[in-house]
Order: structure tokens, then sequence, then C-alpha cells
């Protein structure tokens, strides 16, 4: 609509008369807000944005390559994707507390990130300047105020404070003033993909923090498929009375490795595999929030589609409880 170019057009001037010929970097996680900052810098500047992909090995079932395809295949962007999933399963092996499983996973994102810039800093020709980011107005609201004063640490998030000045880089913002909603729509309006736009949230250490305990790269190959499967058939299932799919019902819903194992019987024989469990959560604000009554039908159909489809798990388990007392994720 009229309102939304206009907005795109006013964003593009600004961004290109702040950065003028100077070079930008921005990290690119697969997340609507990295994702939408990109295409609306690009859009401004093209060439003279580089983003960096680092794919920690804790990404959902294909998410490198169709961030890929869709950043550097279809906007022919600059993508540069640094496979790190060596490094950070090395790092967590025989990790199991959460906070630490967090410390590890943010310290080495940051460190990856760094060490790219710093390439990319050398290498260019022109004044690499800029660092972008996909901060959008309510993560400006919370930084400088109510969450400060906290004085429990419940899980320890890792948005990354102080990297602009250490890698000597200016800050670009432009989702700043914008709510979810707004950057949803700007997303649209730039041509990315609906169903990229209105992804469900994924926790910056993905599913570090939904294998409980020690991450493993066999547990984490298992869950990726599961999780999958989850997904898909809560995009194929629509609630009659509201016409929308359970995936659009829900805010958040996800899969969760439990390494433990259950006895099960398939055919003729025994098994002994691993239990996963289910969580689908609604709420408007993430810090209540109800668990889903997904259809009998659907958690059916999603529980013997992984039974059968992943080999290694054998039990599948559904997540009834509300925040609080639980939170949304596990760990
Ligand atoms: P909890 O589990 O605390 O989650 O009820 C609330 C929301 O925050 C997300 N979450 C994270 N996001 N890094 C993130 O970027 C994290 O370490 C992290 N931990 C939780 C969670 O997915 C939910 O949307």
């Amino acid at each position: 609509d009229w309102v939304m170019r206009d907005h795109i057009a006013e964003a593009v001037e600004a961004i290109r008369r702040q950065v003028g010929d100077e070079e930008v970097i921005l990290g690119l996680s697969g997340g609507v807000d990295s994702s939408v900052a990109a295409a609306l810098i690009h859009r401004a500047i093209g060439d003279q944005l580089t983003c960096v992909f680092v794919d920690h090995g804790l990404l959902r079932l294909d998410e490198g390559d169709l961030v890929m395809e869709m950043f550097a295949g279809k906007l022919h962007a600059k993508v540069i994707r640094v496979d790190a999933a060596d490094l950070f399963l090395g790092q967590l092996a025989g990790v199991s507390d959460p906070e630490r499983k967090r410390k590890i996973i943010g310290g080495l994102f940051v460190d990856v990130f760094k060490a790219e810039a710093a390439k990319i800093k050398e290498t260019h020709a022109r004044h690499v300047a800029w660092l972008a980011q996909g901060t959008i107005y309510p993560d400006v609201i919370e930084s400088g105020g109510a969450k400060s004063k906290k004085a429990v640490t419940i899980k320890s998030h890792h948005n990354v404070g102080g990297l602009p000045e250490q890698l000597g880089l200016k800050l670009l913002e432009p989702l700043r003033d914008l709510f979810k909603d707004e950057v949803r729509e700007l997303g649209v309006a730039l041509g990315l993909p609906h169903e990229m736009v209105y992804r469900h949230p994924f926790p910056g250490p993905g599913l570090g923090v939904r294998i409980l305990g020690e991450v493993k790269r066999e547990y984490a190959d298992l869950l990726r498929r599961a999780d999958d499967i989850f997904i898909q058939e809560l995009r194929n299932f629509r609630d009659e009375a509201s016409g929308k799919t359970w995936y659009e019902l829900t805010s958040q819903a996800f899969t969760v490795f439990l390494p433990v194992k259950s006895v099960g019987v398939m055919g003729d024989g025994r098994t002994y595999d691993y239990v996963v469990a289910l969580r689908a959560v609604q709420t408007s604000d993430f810090m209540t929030a109800d668990w889903a009554e997904l259809p009998y039908a659907l958690l059916k159909k999603v529980s013997s589609r992984i039974i059968n489809e992943v080999r290694g798990i054998n039990r599948v388990t559904y997540d009834v409880s509300s925040k609080p007392p639980a939170t949304i994720e596990w760990e």
C-alpha cells in the first residue's frame, strides 16, 4: 500500500544519507528482525552491505540453506555463511548446565562474528564503518528500563551489547522506531516471504536450549527432524471456526529433546529409544503463557509421524504446563 511504500522510500533515503559511501556489516540470524533489517538496508545500499550468517549447528532443519537461498539467491545480497557447527558442538561437549550452555553459545557467537567482521574490514576497499542491527522499539524500551532492574536472572539472553564499540563500528538500527507488527508489514512489503516474516520466535541459543543437558550432534539431528514434522503439521491443520492454521493460532511451538530412553515395541521387536516433548503456547507478551489446546487429531498425526519417520525416537509427549510456573523453553 501507499503508506508502506512511502515509509520504505523514506527509510531508504535515511539509510543512504547516514551511510554515504561507507560499508555496513550485519549479523543475519534467520530471525524476523535481522532479516527485515537486511532486506531494507540492501534495498537502500545494495553491495555496500555485507551480511554475516553464523551457523552454530543448532538451527532448525534446512534453516541455513533457506537463509542463503533467500538473501544470496533471491535478493542477491552479499552473505558470508560461517559454518561453525564443529566449533560450537566441540565447546559444548560435556556441558549440561543451562546457563553455562547459554554463556558458551553467546560467547562463541560474538567471537566468530568479530573474527569475520575483522576480516571484512581488512579486505574491503571501502571504509567499513557500520554495524547494522535489527533492534526494534520494544528492545529499546527493554534495555533501558524495567528489565535491568530485575534482581534474579532467570535466563540470560544473548543479545549482544558493546559489540559496535569493540569493533570500532557505528550502529545502524533502521527498525528502532517500529513495533513487531510494523516490522512484519515492512518485511512483506520488501518482498520477504510471508512464511519467513510471520515465524514464531526462535531463541538465540537455538536447539542448544531445546536439548536438555549435554548437547550432542546426534541429539540435534534427531530433534531437527522431529521438530520439522511438528511444525509442518501445525501449518497443515486448520481450525474450522477461525479458518486459521494451528501455526497461526499458537505464539510459539517447538519440540524438546529429552536425553532419556524408554521402551517401545515396533513390529516384532523391542525398541529402547529417546523421548521428545511437544510444546505449544499462546501468549501476548511471552511473560505469561498458556499451553495450547491443540486438537487431538493433530497431536495424533504428529506423534505417529515422528515415531514412524524418526528412527531413534519411540515416544512423544505433550507439555501441559503454563508459564508461570513453568517457562516456555525447557532450559
Ligand atoms: P522463557 O523460556 O523464558 O522464554 O519463558 C520467553 C521467550 O524468550 C525466548 N528465549 C530466548 N531468546 N535467547 C533468546 O534470544 C535466549 O537465551 C532465550 N531464552 C528464551 C523464548 O524462546 C520465548 O520466546
